[in-house]
């Protein structure tokens, strides 16, 4: 039976050194870091992240705003808030909530964002700076997967990683991160042929394609890494339950070691999130980031 990555253990250890960093900045810098979110309109699992990013902000000793926009906002109100953001010194990192409401241009929102303060890692700079090898900010997700792959695999030279799924939100920049850490990388997808011959060649497997259960045992090559990224809600036995990309019944028959859901990527996000203010913060004020 496959090592259970336990992600939300892992993510309360690194949320203690990032509370240590913070108060040793405070103490060493008089630099408190500070997070503004912004959410515009009234999606239910958004106000929840949105909730749950201002705690988790508060308990780890940072600064934090939450701006709740109605969901008529205008694009340029929107966009002129980010700008007051960008030009507030407290504020070291600024989150806007996705999916705004279909009247606004998300991706001019999150261009506006001062890519120094992009905690999110979706600007074009800093997804151009992590492609092209520089210091930059990267997107929480796949930062959280790659800890968590390193936390059982170490040094990830010359892994063989498929990662599932494309998107700019995980697929495009975790593929980016494992190239970094000098494993030779797949990137497959809907569209891409026998995807079970292609994962059966990993030796860690990244599923963030969205649906649910869909990687298979008999797909995993024995003993590989297996993180799983999908957060599916299904119906099973006339119940609601939340399940993987993975079918984690056959996978951790397989697997080295295997992320379940709900606990293995999910809490790394917002703790990922956290990392990545203070490591803005201390860019902006030319601190050296304390380990974390
Ligand atoms: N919506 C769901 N996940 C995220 C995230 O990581 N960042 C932002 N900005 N919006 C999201």
């Amino acid at each position: 039976m496959a090592k259970l990555i336990d992600g939300k253990a892992y993510a309360e250890g690194l949320r203690a050194r990032i509370a240590a960093a913070v108060a040793s900045l405070k103490k060493d810098h008089g630099l408190t870091p500070g997070l503004a979110v912004v959410l515009v309109g009234e999606d239910p699992a958004s106000k929840v992240y949105v909730a749950n990013k201002a705690k988790q902000t508060v308990e780890v000793g940072m600064n934090s705003w939450e701006h709740k926009l109605p969901a008529d906002t205008s694009e340029a109100d929107l966009l002129a808030l980010v700008t007051k953001l960008n030009n507030d010194p407290a504020v070291h990192g600024i989150l806007v909530q996705m999916p705004v409401p279909k009247h606004i241009d998300s991706a001019k929102v999150l261009n506006t964002i001062n890519p120094d303060k992009d905690v999110d890692g979706f600007h074009v700079v800093n997804v151009g700076r992590l492609s092209t090898g520089q210091d930059a900010l990267v997107a929480c997700t796949p930062t959280g997967c790659v800890m968590l792959a390193k936390s059982v695999l170490g040094k990830l030279d010359g892994v063989n990683a498929v990662v599932i799924g494309r998107s700019n939100i995980v697929g495009k920049p975790v593929a980016q991160l494992l190239l970094a850490e000098n494993c030779t990388v797949t990137i497959a997808h809907s569209k891409s042929k026998d995807l079970p011959s292609i994962v059966r060649n990993a030796d860690l497997v990244i599923a963030a394609v969205g649906r649910p259960e869909m990687v298979k045992g008999d797909w995993i090559k024995p003993g590989a890494c297996v993180i799983d990224v999908g957060i599916n809600r299904i119906e099973r036995d006339g119940k609601g339950k939340l399940v993987g990309d993975c079918d984690f019944a056959s996978c951790e028959k397989v697997a080295g070691s295997i992320t379940p859901v709900p606990g293995g990527v999910g809490p790394m996000t917002i703790a990922c999130l956290l990392y990545n203010t203070v490591r803005a913060a201390c860019a902006i004020k030319g601190v050296k980031t304390p380990e974390m």
